[in-house]
């Protein structure tokens, strides 16, 4: 192999930014990634590099702001049910998923996030961070190259 396809070969192999597209995301899936995003960076103070280590599949169990920046995305999303006492009711929204749903994704979205909802409730995490983190994990241990991180 000469050193010009070497190159090439690891430029196109690196992942960079996780592995779904954001060109793919759709503009319902852009618009939350982009209000989440911003909204739980400045809540919390993680910084974009940190955030990408998880895109990257890097869940550093150290890291507190990015535990924080975690939970926020998962409050911020209405990804749960609302419950009458305004605590998350920890049961998917999945008319939610499904409306947000990525066209290249369509039939897998909603699903991995409901399974993955459901196993962490089900684990019985009373700590949100850490139940929100399992969540994060879970999707990610799913399905790598079509995990969605904002
Ligand atoms: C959550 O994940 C942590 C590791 O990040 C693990 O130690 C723990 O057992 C998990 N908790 C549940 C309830 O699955
Ligand atoms: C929940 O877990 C997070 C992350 O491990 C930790 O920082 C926080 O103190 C815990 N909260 C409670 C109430 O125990």
């Amino acid at each position: 192999m000469n050193m010009l396809k070497f190159l090439c070969f690891v430029t196109l192999s690196t992942p960079i930014f996780g592995a779904f597209n954001p060109k793919d995301y759709g503009p319902k899936l852009a618009e939350v990634i982009e209000h989440l995003h911003v909204e739980c960076s400045i809540l919390t103070g993680a910084t974009d590099p940190e955030i990408d280590n998880i895109k990257n599949g890097n869940f550093d169990e150290n890291n507190k702001h990015i535990k924080r920046y975690n939970a926020c995305l998962w409050l911020h999303s209405d990804a749960f049910i609302p419950s009458d006492d305004g605590v998350p009711s920890l049961h998917g929204n999945k008319n939610l998923f499904l409306d947000i749903e990525p066209p290249k994704l369509k039939g897998k979205f909603a699903k991995m996030f409901m399974r993955c909802i459901d196993e962490a409730r089900e684990s019985g995490e009373k700590n949100f961070t850490v139940l929100a983190w399992n969540a994060t994990n879970c999707l990610h241990r799913t399905d790598p190259e079509n995990f969605v991180y904002p």
